[in-house]
């Protein structure tokens, strides 16, 4: 999985991504990122990528000579590296909370592609013409604003790279941890035995492993009744399915 960043600061996504597990994975060459600055794509004598939106209001919007530039160079280094095919079909992933909300799903369709080119935008917003002609994915993070798109773009890379064969040591948590089978994860537990006077759950000592798994069961989907009743009703209704 190669990434490729489009944004004005990439020093806030280079840093996220280089460090734990997604840096580790880098320096095997599981995974890479590429950044590409959109700064250095503007012809202005003062390297300005936005200006004032038509028909006025606050902020500025920015240019879409900038990002254009930025993406073709992006396209050119995926061109250069997989060919022809494979940069016309990179998917571009704008971050934005206008798009669709970033789930557990997504994330593993973004898993299946071998590039993704991703777009983070700053100010008001890019001008909607490049948007309109580059963009394949509008994807948001949640219903609230964040003042860039960098710190969402590194919260795609992770949870997209951690689906990636081999990203993860253990092969098997990405299997067993929240959302993979639609619920929550069970609570997990390490040594000491006793800590401030709670004790481990006596089941997690039997070394019985049949009734470990029913425990943990048992606790994923109490806790997803709890916290998230919608995914817990998903959850049953695809039990329901399952069982006709
Ligand atoms: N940029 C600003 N807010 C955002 C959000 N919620 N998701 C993705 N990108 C954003």
């Amino acid at each position: 999985m190669n990434f490729y960043s489009l944004s004005l600061f990439p020093d806030m996504i280079n840093e996220c991504f280089n460090t734990s597990i997604t840096g580790r994975a880098a320096q095997k060459g599981i995974i890479s990122l590429t950044n590409i600055n959109i700064r250095d794509f503007s012809n202005d004598k003062h390297l300005k990528v936005d200006d004032y939106p038509y028909g006025g209001g606050a902020g500025l919007v920015m240019r879409p000579d900038c990002v254009y530039g930025a993406f073709e160079h992006a396209r050119t280094l995926i061109e250069k590296q997989s060919g022809k095919e494979a940069a016309d079909k990179t998917r571009v992933v704008y971050m934005t909370p206008r798009g669709e909300t970033f789930s557990h799903a997504k994330a593993q369709e973004f898993a299946k592609e071998d590039n993704l080119i991703i777009l983070c935008g700053h100010y008001e917003g890019i001008d909607e013409r490049v948007l309109e002609e580059i963009v394949t994915d509008n994807i948001s993070i949640g219903d609230y604003v964040i003042t860039g798109g960098e710190i969402a773009a590194v919260v795609v890379m992770d949870a997209v790279s951690r689906l990636v064969p081999e990203v993860l040591g253990n092969d098997t948590s990405a299997h067993t941890d929240s959302f993979a089978d639609g619920l929550l994860e069970y609570p997990q537990y390490t040594r000491p035995e006793e800590f401030h006077g709670r004790k481990v759950p006596e089941v997690l000592l039997s070394g019985h492993h049949a009734n470990v798994d029913k425990w943990r069961l048992e606790k994923a989907m109490e806790l997803t009744r709890q916290v998230r009743p919608d995914l817990y009703e998903e959850y049953m209704r695809g039990k329901d399915e399952e069982n006709e």
